[in-house]
């Protein structure tokens, strides 16, 4: 662990090694900087919130304006749309350097139009789906005075307690890395500076979706292999792609802050990776070193964060009431304010605004791209490829024209603003499309007849008689369950993941009166809801999936869209399971047979199984896997094998089946789990059809991170594994590696 520890000795300066066009702009850097007081160096480093407050208010924080107009303030978040922006803008022209603002925001699944929520369109495992998403969001936040978003949020979530899961791409690194690098490319497009893209930023650097028992804000206790193997290399996928910027994290890793952690931010980020970006704290990180017990207070947390690389400080004022002094007095070095302020103002450059601070704040830009009539197709498009189909007995579904009569049930049937997910931009619910309105509009002469039943909490059961009567007149009962959009995200931490509330009795109650029930479950997270699961006739995760929500669920119920989804995340059966992943290993004592447990590794009391697994999602068609085929039985270190199959659609519809890799390092000097994602096609074929896959083994694909961290590819023997699912591998070979 000594790596991990506090490195004040330990910096990386920012090298101006790019292109030509980079070094214009370091030169350009370098002429603003020669100019700056130490004060407004400072002043660079500083961010405040505007209005809408996203943490704890700072009250320290006086005139604010005043601070803008005197250089002391280098960004501001929370602050949106032409009118505010250009306002705010106005008053950082006024100060001495003229040094325009950074506007910010956390554009997390949309900005006008409303995507999915992020562990949705994991769910969809369509990289070019997810990119489009937030290319729509960039567009729209450009256009609106906003700069920069902090967003993706790249964290490995194992842990469905933890609240954000739902803005991350689920538990699996390799899939997770994928879709850090689509959604970077989706907001800063082929190149900042143009009016449609915005700076992304890689959050939260980093494990924080390893925080113990799921609770937010809490400590990491991680092996550096598992930092390396599981947790980092998304975020190494996001500096391949070009971010911008990186947030560092609320928890500590293995005793260190993640702010004031210079292995991570200097070691890894500035040296290792070579990132020329700039690194903002999380909403007041620098501060909250003082209650962790690491600073004493808040000149010494300041020392610690800028030290470890920590550039911007969001809503602590710590580097603003203490940074100059830290210099005077030589506690910090004057080359490390100077690489902070480099970095941002860099940035600054390359987005433009020193040649109009106004860029992004043009009112008809803002009117016209609001007034877009196409993007609303992006969301839906999404929001169908994001619903995953987790049961379907008997082909209940896609329904038929002989189902004359449906009724919904439920307390998400009707619900508007929790189909928009957790933390959106602005809550415009006239265009949200409910279940049930979808459903209106695509059941033609269909009778939909609506019944709440309960909401979503409390104990109220008064409305489950009219559920109950209701049912006798249908031909299929469609109930809405699931979790407020209140539930996940930030500060939302469960330790209970089965329905909220009565739900679960409405559910009994209503199939005990012996009608075919689909269940379309909305929530942030994987949640657990074992006799809906045994119960139900169908079952569709339909996450929340913004404002097309409804019109997706209608179209994917009817079959105009076959669901081609697949779990991004382990659901477990219970809460005891936690943390759970596919990536298990089969430990000394695997289990053979369930009846046969003792002195096993399992529970007495639940099975080591999830209810569904990674990668699972059925579709109204079906695949056969045939034929399995290597180029060679074995390859060299700089070798390549291919491996091949046929992928047939047998059943009667076209549709998407992803079809996935999974490997496993059958000896190896660090044991590996039984399987890990290596790679995977989303392949869509017609009814009959067929097609040859072939995937790509190189090195790559065989090494990992072993105790010297040194990613190796050891000699031996691999099994390889192709399946539709974590838990349904199909056909399977074995590889040596020489
Ligand atoms: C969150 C970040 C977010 C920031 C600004 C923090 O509380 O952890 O993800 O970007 O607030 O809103």
């Amino acid at each position: 662990m000594k790596k991990l520890l506090y490195l004040p000795a330990l910096f990386i300066l920012f090298q101006h090694t790019a292109s030509g066009q980079d070094s214009k702009i370091a030169v350009r850097v370098d002429s603003v900087l020669k100019l700056m007081t130490l004060q407004e160096k400072v002043g660079q480093l500083n961010q405040y919130s505007g209005r809408v407050v996203t943490g704890p208010v700072n009250d320290q924080k006086t005139n604010m304006l005043n601070d803008i107009q005197q250089g002391n303030v280098g960004s501001m978040l929370n602050v949106k749309g032409v009118k505010d922006t250009r306002e705010i803008q106005a008053v950082a022209l006024k100060s001495r350097l003229k040094i325009p603002l950074l506007f910010s925001l956390d554009v997390i699944h949309g900005y006008k139009t409303v995507f999915p929520v992020p562990l949705a369109e994991a769910a969809s495992w369509d990289l070019d789906a997810i990119r489009a998403s937030a290319h729509v969001a960039a567009r729209e936040s450009a256009a609106s005075g906003i700069h920069w978003t902090f967003a993706p949020m790249v964290d490995v979530g194992r842990d469905p307690r933890w609240g954000r899961v739902m803005e991350g791409a689920g538990e699996d690194t390799y899939l997770g890395s994928l879709i850090a690098a689509a959604r970077v490319k989706g907001f800063q497009g082929d190149h900042l500076g143009g009016t449609d893209a915005i700076m992304a930023c890689a959050k939260h650097f980093a494990a924080y979706g390893a925080a113990i028992a799921g609770r937010d804000y809490n400590a990491v206790d991680l092996s550096d292999q598992q930092l390396w193997q599981t947790y980092l290399p998304p975020f190494k996928a996001a500096v391949d792609a070009g971010v911008a910027t990186f947030m560092n994290s609320f928890n500590t890793i293995n005793g260190v802050p993640a702010t004031g952690n210079s292995y991570l931010q200097r070691t890894i980020l500035k040296g290792k990776w070579n990132f020329n970006g700039f690194v903002v704290s999380d909403w007041g990180s620098i501060g909250e070193m003082v209650p962790w017990g690491f600073a004493t207070d808040l000149k010494d947390a300041s020392l610690k964060a800028i030290t470890a690389g920590s550039d911007m400080d969001m809503e602590s004022l710590a580097y603003k009431n203490n940074l100059v002094q830290l210099v005077k007095e030589g506690q910090v070095k004057i080359e490390l304010i100077d690489d902070a302020v480099r970095r941002i103002l860099y940035q600054k450059f390359l987005l433009g605004l020193f040649d109009d601070p106004y860029k992004f704040s043009d009112a008809g830009r803002e009117k016209k791209v609001m007034n877009d009539k196409t993007s609303y197709l992006v969301a839906r498009d999404i929001a169908q490829k994001s619903i995953v189909l987790l049961k379907n007995t008997k082909e209940l579904l896609p329904l038929q024209k002989a189902v004359k009569n449906i009724v919904v049930i439920g307390p998400l049937a009707k619900a508007k603003r929790d189909l928009e997910g957790g933390w959106i931009v602005e809550s415009d619910t006239t265009k949200v499309i409910s279940l049930y309105e979808g459903l209106l509009a695509r059941a033609g002469k269909a009778n939909i007849s609506f019944i709440k039943g309960c909401d979503i909490s409390g104990t109220d059961q008064s409305g489950f008689p009219a559920a109950v009567a209701a049912v006798q007149q249908a031909d299929v009962v469609i109930m809405a369950l699931g979790e407020s959009f209140e539930m996940t995200g930030e500060a939302t931490s469960r330790a209970d993941l089965s329905l909220p509330g009565v739900q679960m009795e409405l559910f009994k109650a209503v199939k005990a009166a012996g009608k075919p029930v689909v269940s379309v479950l909305m929530a942030g997270r994987p949640m657990i809801f074992n006799e809906i699961a045994e119960q139900s006739d169908a079952i569709l995760y339909a996450w929340y999936l913004g404002e097309q929500g409804g019109t997706a669920i209608a179209n994917v119920l009817y079959g105009d869209y076959n669901p081609s989804g697949k779990l991004p995340s382990t659901f477990p059966r219970s809460v005891g399971q936690i943390p759970l992943s596919y990536q298990v290993y089969n430990t000394g004592r695997p289990v053979k047979n369930p009846k046969d447990i003792k002195y096993k590794s399992a529970y007495i009391d639940e099975l080591n199984s999830p209810r569904y697994a990674f990668g699972y999602g059925l579709s109204y068609t079906s695949f056969s896997y045939t034929g399995l085929t290597l180029s060679a039985p074995d390859m060299t270190q700089d070798g390549k094998v291919q491996l091949s199959f046929t992928l047939k659609n047998t059943g009667k519809y076209a549709g998407a089946e992803v079809v996935q890799l999974y490997l496993r390092d059958l000896v190896s000097t660090v044991v590996r789990p039984l399987k890990e994602l290596k790679d995977f096609q989303k392949v869509m074929l017609k009814a009959g059809e067929s097609k040859v896959i072939t995937f790509s083994i190189s090195k790559e694909k065989l090494a990992y991170y072993n105790h010297d961290l040194n990613f190796v590819a050891e000699p031996g023997f691999f099994s390889l594994m192709v399946g539709s699912a974590s838990d349904d591998i199909r056909l399977e070979a074995k590889l040596e590696l020489k």
